[in-house]
């Protein structure tokens, strides 16, 4: 019996655990395995591109203009070496959990837990974000078509004008103002998720499609309309102004990490799912950059400011035609993110399940289906409900700072990996480069590019009220150098090491009031794990 904070599953139990399956006893092996290479590869497509590239690059591009490209490279450099990572861990530990087992395995319970507790943020409330925007590019589309909702229930309560709350109906003096599409979509998404993950990669496979396909036709149209001018001057507010879109930009490229969450439903997990993964990340950079050069240069940047920029530059242009293609891609392609996260989300609460940190329940697996039965209905509860009431900017802060955190634990964890052991079987394996080698060589340029500005982060000027928005980055600061200094001495591979700085930093980027939030919600989550996880857990109990 163990009852330490920092008590470790070893692989072979995990394993055991996954291959027993089933809470209910039943059945063994639950899960039906049919997810391949491409099929996992249009999975992480499915998750990525969605509210990000259609919605919130919009006001990325206004403050960082045509510069913002920059920023879409430095997101996915950073996304790079974190897949790398997590492809490491899914082919070390080819199971459902995702980065909340693998912490399990490196960190211990506590840690594990954290991460659990943090790719809710990730999941299901980076999903409400997705139900939002898709809800709002619908409600385009059938204005568009003459029909539509009334404007009280295409709502929520801090976007709607005075006029509204005035006009909307009342129940006990208080206006009703809903956002029912979002809701209803969440709902439909569920009921899929729900009846199969067979069903799910059909449909993800299929919207896919559609949405590169339309994405291809869009940058190659757009091309023809851009006009150089535009691009000139390229970064209008500095690097500052490019770094506020960071929070926008890193939700664009979340997903591709959902795709470890399916390891129990894939073929060859340890062959497949790094492939998926790094293939998926490399798909959407390529089409990402292309996007925001041909977004910025078709309009200037300071008309961007937009919730659908897509379709609004080509209305500019006047092709109103595309500009609706481009509603409409952009309703199926957020469709196949709600998919995609709305399956993921089921499945880490399966594993925190198993491991008896949340109650039995949440590991059901339905007898037919084959999915997580009980774990996907709370999901679309929790996901479907708070879309109904919430604005989208509020979840997409919050959705990246917790992503981001699940990261770097990831790349952290990948550090305390002991080494692999040779095998005969295919498996991914993370190259190993001296940080000695790279590390000091790449801070000494980040150094001379950026000196100046680290000192003025690190003078007091302008008063507490100004300063204090450095504090996360003088955490930074110091885990950097304590991190740098360690992977020298130590010899800790390079990309782990890069990863994990590249994220904290592009933490420190969204924002003091974000931080704030997001230790309330880590404190909660502590504070459940004390109360209930620690003395269920199966671990406290062998
Ligand atoms: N990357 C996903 C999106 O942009 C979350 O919708």
């Amino acid at each position: 019996m163990s009852n330490s904070l920092f008590r470790k599953k070893s692989l072979a139990t995990i394993l055991k655990d996954a291959n027993a399956g089933l809470s209910d006893g039943h059945e063994a092996g639950g899960m039906h395995k049919v997810l391949k290479v491409k099929d996992l590869t249009a999975m992480g497509i499915a998750a990525v591109i969605g509210a990000g590239i259609f919605s919130t690059i919009g006001e990325a591009a206004f403050h960082g203009g045509p510069a913002v490209s920059i920023l879409f490279i430095i997101t996915a450099v950073t996304c790079g070496f974190s897949a790398l990572c997590y492809a490491e861990f899914a082919s070390r530990v080819p199971v459902s959990g995702s980065a909340y087992t693998y912490s399990y395995v490196t960190f211990g319970e506590l840690a594990a837990w954290v991460i659990g507790w943090s790719l809710i943020l990730e999941y299901a409330i980076g999903n409400i974000a997705v139900a939002i925007s898709w809800g709002g590019y619908f409600n385009n589309l059938l204005n568009g078509l003459g029909i539509g909702f009334p404007d009280w229930l295409t709502n929520n309560y801090d976007s709607a004008p005075p006029e509204l709350m005035a006009a909307a109906p009342h129940i006990f003096g208080l206006p009703i103002i809903l956002n029912l599409p979002a809701f209803i979509i969440v709902i439909l998404v569920t009921y899929l998720a729900y009846v199969g993950i067979q069903e799910s990669k059909r449909t993800a496979n299929l919207m896919v499609g559609l949405k590169i396909a339309v994405i291809l036709f869009v940058i190659a149209v757009g091309a023809f309309f851009v006009k150089e001018e535009n691009w000139h001057p390229f970064m209008p507010n500095g690097f500052s102004g490019v770094l506020q879109g960071v929070s926008a930009v890193f939700f664009a490229y979340i997903g591709f990490d959902a795709v470890s969450t399916t390891a129990e439903e894939c073929a060859n997990p340890q062959r497949d799912l790094p492939k998926g993964m790094i293939y998926s990340l490399i798909i959407c950079t390529v089409l990402y950059i292309l996007i925001s050069f041909i977004l910025t240069g078709m309009v200037p940047f300071t008309e961007l400011k937009v919730a659908d920029p897509l379709a609004f530059v080509f209305d500019k242009v006047n092709m109103p035609w595309i500009s609706y293609l481009i509603s409409v891609s952009a309703v199926v392609a957020t469709t196949s993110v709600l998919l995609v996260f709305q399956i993921g989300q089921p499945r880490i609460w399966m594993s925190m399940s198993r491991d008896g940190l949340l109650p039995k329940k949440f590991s059901t697996i339905h007898k037919r289906f084959k999915t997580p039965s009980f774990a996907t209905i709370i999901t679309g509860i929790i996901v479907g409900v708070p879309a109904l009431f919430l604005n989208l900017t509020i979840v997409t802060d919050l959705t990246s700072i917790g992503t981001l955190f699940a990261f770097i634990l990831v790349c952290g964890g990948v550090l305390m990996l002991p080494p692999q052991e040779k095998t005969a079987e295919k498996r991914f394996r993370l190259p190993y480069i001296n940080s000695r080698i790279i590390v000091p060589p790449v801070v000494i340029v980040l150094l001379y590019f950026f000196g100046g500005d680290i000192l003025d982060r690190l003078t007091f000027n302008g008063g507490w009220e100004v300063w204090k928005h450095n504090i996360p980055f003088m955490l930074f600061a110091v885990v950097a150098i304590v991190t740098i200094l360690l992977a020298c001495v130590r010899r800790f591979s390079a990309i782990p090491v890069l990863g994990l700085l590249s994220c904290f930093y592009l933490m420190t980027e969204i924002g003091l009031k974000n931080w704030i939030v997001f230790s309330i919600w880590l404190l909660a989550g502590l504070a459940i794990y004390f109360m209930y996880s620690y003395h269920h857990s199966k671990l406290k109990k062998q």
